[in-house]
């Protein structure tokens, strides 16, 4: 790049933060020019909706219950004076997320093709607003910001069946990655150590799969103690649609994740007859893989799966459904008639391709219900359909050969997007994580594109995800805690150019945006720590 461009570019991305405070916005925009002078938002600013739809009320109403629960006011709805207006522009040519944010010394208008970006640019404005809670009056420097994001998948998933948390955390969970511009929320439903969702056709799922009768105390590796208490939980379906909705009105997809054929020793201890041995079988109460996994030689296993998924695709509207298809033992699979007499019957030559062969067919399946299969990286050994997308996490090689083959890839590879790892090589003063070492600056690191990928090759990477595991995260204040700021990295991987990252910029930034953290109540590691 030339030069003087090269300065240009670096004065107006990264120069006006260094001079104005308050400007800590997470994710980096794509451009941002500070300008003279400023405003005061108060309560005598009113909103102006152009049009005034459902979608622009809703969003103005998420920025009056900020301001009031934090500020103590609120805007009016219409007025003439200082105005915040909210305009879709359909001639708007920064995408379906992109929005336009200016603060002038009248007003503050932003703008956007579609209510995704309002939505956006409402994110920005709050953390443009000071850290003063209770202040009526709140001097914002004027600006002039142009954004869009990088990757349409922005994701983010949560394990609710290692540790279960209540609706009311999902909901402040959803809240915390709309705030970072995250619109994918992976909600791993189903495992061995629980089932989360209620399915109305088999009823045992939440009686029986919901609970385990104890939990490991400590660390697996070290500890075979048991603490003898029953656990669990489930989300019924009215839940479900309830936070679906929430999700929604924030511009957040939910992909449900319903494991097969492994990882399933919950969902056969209520129905034995689905594995290869009839069982019986328990809802583990403790970590790692385990070799009781679905039938693949039964008809019975397809139906109840293809049930299973018609419920969950009437409550989730997400075009990627997830099946999971991780970390399957074939143990039982090479010991069952059933089994090998269904490899025999398709030519399969290996538990592998019978693995491939499950996929394939729930894979179809969806297809044929205007869906599309996600799952691990594993879909990929004894090949996979066309329309299957893959989830990289053993590394970045099955994201790599997913390409190669024209499959669509998240990737959210293990050594840098897993946030159960610890954050400190000081493991002794830090809570009890699985292991690893995952600090901040390598989450920041990331670069999803492998540098010797085409521009055709890159379309395929549709995004990055970050995964919270919870086998060792048994309440909320540990996910808040194992997830920020760690998430701030994601969300800067994830939706900022990669010309437009820089660790000590980030840091400043993050370091103010602690003070907001504080707050709104959210836990997190101080990475200074
Ligand atoms: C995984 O971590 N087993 C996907
Ligand atoms: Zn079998």
């Amino acid at each position: 790049m030339n030069k003087k461009i090269g300065m240009f570019l670096f004065l107006i991305c990264f120069a006006p933060l260094v001079h104005s405070q308050d400007v800590h916005i997470i994710p980096a925009p794509a451009s941002l020019k500070m300008l003279k002078g400023q405003f005061v938002l108060d309560k005598d600013c009113s909103f102006k909706l152009s049009p005034a739809n459902d979608d622009l009320l809703r969003i103005s109403g998420f920025f009056n219950d900020y301001l009031k629960e934090y500020y103590g006011f609120n805007l009016k709805n219409q007025g003439s004076g200082k105005q915040v207006s909210l305009t879709l522009d359909p001639g708007l040519d920064n995408g379906d997320e992109g929005y336009k944010l200016t603060v002038g010394p009248k007003g503050i208008a932003i703008s956007a093709a579609k209510a995704a970006g309002i939505f956006y640019g409402i994110q920005t404005l709050e953390q443009l607003l000071p850290v003063t809670p209770g202040a009526g009056e709140l001097p914002i420097a004027a600006l002039d910001i142009t954004d869009q994001p990088r990757f349409k998948w922005r994701g983010s998933m949560l394990d609710v069946c290692r540790h279960f948390f209540p609706v009311s955390f999902i909901k402040k969970y959803i809240d915390i990655l709309a705030m970072y511009k995250i619109n994918t929320f992976h909600w791993h439903l189903t495992d061995d150590q629980g089932w989360r969702i209620e399915i109305k056709k088999y009823p045992l799922l939440a009686e029986v799969s919901a609970w385990r009768d104890q939990t490991l105390v400590g660390h697996s590796g070290t500890s075979q103690q048991y603490d003898g208490i029953e656990y669990g939980g489930f989300y019924t379906q009215d839940q479900i649609r309830d936070v679906v909705k929430y999700a929604a009105d924030r511009y957040i997809t939910i992909v449900p994740e319903i494991e097969m054929p492994g990882h399933s020793s919950a969902a056969l201890a209520a129905y034995p007859n689905l594995g290869c041995t009839g069982g019986p079988y328990q809802v583990q109460g403790s970590w790692g893989i385990f070799k009781d996994v679905y039938c693949a030689g039964k008809e019975e296993t397809f139906q109840f799966l293809e049930d299973v998924l018609d419920e969950v695709m009437d409550l989730f509207p997400s075009e990627y459904i997830h099946i999971g298809g991780d970390e399957c033992p074939k143990d039982a699979w090479k010991q069952c008639p059933l089994c090998q007499k269904r490899m025999k019957d398709n030519g399969l030559k290996d538990e592998q391709e019978l693995q491939s062969y499950f996929v394939t067919r729930i894979c179809n399946y969806l297809t044929s219900k205007g869906r599309r299969l996600i799952g691990w990286d594993e879909i990929l050994e004894g090949g996979i359909a066309p329309q299957a997308a893959v989830m990289s996490w053993r590394g970045v090689s099955g994201g790599i050969d997913a390409v190669k083959q024209h499959h669509n890839v998240v990737m959210t590879p293990n050594d840098y997007m897993y946030f159960d790892h610890y954050q400190s090589r000081d493991t002794k003063n830090e809570p009890l994580a699985i292991g690893g070492f995952l600090p901040l600056q390598k989450v920041y690191s990331y670069e999803p594109v492998p540098e010797d990928f085409t521009p055709e090759e890159a379309k395929y990477i549709l995004g990055v995800q970050a995964n919270l595991w919870t086998e060792y995260i048994p309440n909320t204040q540990k996910v808040e805690y194992m997830l920020l700021p760690r998430l701030d990295a994601l969300a800067e991987v994830a939706w900022s150019s990669a010309g437009n990252r820089n660790y000590e910029n980030f840091t400043n930034r993050l370091v103010k945006e602690y003070g907001r953290l504080k707050m709104l109540n959210i836990n997190f590691r101080d990475h200074r720590k």
